[in-house]
């Protein structure tokens, strides 16, 4: 299922305008639950992930259809409460939907989202802060059933600034009677969207983007639009597939500050890199050297989604870059494949070692993961000869049309569903 086929070799030329943000618009679609109204939302990326979360819209009793590049979704008819394993299995983030669920029903039931292949993906902080706000969570099995007799807001102490567990805590508070202040919240971009799309619903929400969010209540609205965010990890991909082959592209519609850590990287490696107020242009025309020590932290630091991807841009970049991955326990599944290619990395624990050499060569390798997948692609772009990759569906989660983004840039590939 899904194989690419590419002939490195060619630079890439032209001009991208990243799809809707992944990473946002799944929290959303669990938000247009709370209050029961219609939503509709603009700039959706039409990805595997989001059919999932449609899926499960649709079974909890929503309506939620797809038209002309927007989603539209109505609420108001839910009449369950419960995520069946076969759906949590299609998106381990439907876990997401739990804060919304709560904080519309008073009652949610669904499987435990178990691992994926980045590591065990618990979900401890995201339970520890529903039982903050008054929930009572009985984990049967691997179900989990949560119920509440009146939410109280209350202040919820993250542990870790985890971004999932921040949404969840987010969309229960809705539903709290009184303030509810969540610290050391995490900073992501996708929160602030989250934020606006709330706001919109009529929820008093403030402070996303901030380490303090703060949650007091929502008044209903029956209807609501929202343009979801760019992908900013999709533009950093794009960025670093230039790097790999050489060339130059604009990306448009985008917040240069949401990437600002990649850009620095690639700027640090040789790129030449323009930054507009809503464009970024990045010009490659010199071999690349070695980037300095990278080390995946929560946002603002250096996002752990694009390890890979900065990776695949120093595989034949002069000199050796020290990768540290703190987020997730097993993010380094990509690198076997890379040396297939004839890339010269070392592992150990959480240090990969990537040294640069002369040139890299096609082979038959397999996509581990969502950005493991898009490394892949873009390293094999600048690989000499044909690489084939079993895609296994991975990088179609995240990336719309990845493959005519790209064959529009001049890459040499074709796509296999
Ligand atoms: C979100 O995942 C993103 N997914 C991930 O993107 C991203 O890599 C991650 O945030 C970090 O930025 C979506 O937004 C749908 P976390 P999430 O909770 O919320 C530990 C991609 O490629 N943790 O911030 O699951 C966890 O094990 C995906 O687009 C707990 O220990 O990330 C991990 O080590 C991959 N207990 C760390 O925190 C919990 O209850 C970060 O997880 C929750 C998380």
């Amino acid at each position: 299922m899904s194989v690419w086929t590419i002939n490195g070799g060619n630079k890439l030329f032209g001009d991208v305008k990243a799809q809707g943000s992944k990473n946002a618009v799944l929290p959303i679609m669990a938000a247009a639950i709370i209050t029961g109204c219609e939503t509709e939302l603009i700039n959706c990326p039409e990805l595997s992930d989001v059919g999932a979360a449609m899926d499960i819209l649709r079974h909890l009793g929503c309506k939620a259809e797809r038209r002309d590049g927007a989603v539209y979704i109505d609420s108001r008819g839910m009449n369950r409460t419960d995520i069946p394993h076969e759906l949590m299995r299609e998106m381990r983030s439907s876990v997401i939907f739990l804060g919304a669920i709560l904080a519309r029903a008073h009652r949610a039931s669904i499987s435990y989202p178990g691992g994926c292949e980045l590591g065990a993906r618990p979900i401890d902080l995201h339970l520890a802060a529903l039982k903050s706000l008054g929930a009572d969570i009985q984990e049967q099995g691997c179900n989990i059933n949560c119920f509440d007799s009146g939410l109280i807001g209350t202040r919820i102490n993250l542990k870790f600034p985890s971004v999932g567990a921040t949404e969840n805590a987010m969309l229960a508070a809705c539903a709290a009677k009184g303030e509810t202040v969540i610290t050391n919240a995490a900073r992501e971009p996708e929160i602030v969207d989250l934020q606006e799309f709330m706001r919109k619903l009529g929820v008093n929400i403030s402070g996303a983007g901030t380490s303090v969010v703060t949650i007091d209540g929502f008044g209903t609205r029956r209807s609501v639009k929202h343009k979801i965010m760019n992908d900013r990890i999709v533009s950093a991909t794009a960025m670093c597939c230039v790097a790999v082959t050489g060339g130059s592209i604009t990306l448009n519609e985008v917040v240069p500050a949401d990437f600002e850590t990649a850009m620095a990287a690639l700027e640090y490696m040789g790129c030449d890199i323009e930054r507009g107020e809503c464009t970024v242009k990045i010009t490659c025309n010199t071999a690349l050297r070695a980037c300095y020590p990278i080390v995946t932290r929560p946002y603002p630091d250096f996002p752990t989604d694009i390890q890979p991807l900065l990776m695949a841009a120093c595989l034949t970049a002069a000199g050796t870059t020290e990768f540290t991955e703190n987020i997730f326990e097993n993010r380094y599944r990509h690198v076997p494949e890379m040396c297939k290619l004839g890339a010269d990395i070392v592992v150990e624990d959480r240090v990969a070692r990537v040294t640069g050499v002369k040139r890299l060569q096609g082979a038959e390798v397999s996509a581990t993961d969502l950005r493991g997948g898009a490394a892949l692609v873009a390293a094999a772009l600048g690989a000499d000869g044909r690489t084939v990759i079993d895609d296994n569906g991975h990088i179609a989660r995240g990336y719309e049309d990845f493959d005519r983004l790209l064959a529009n840039l001049g890459a040499d590939l074709s796509y296999r569903a």
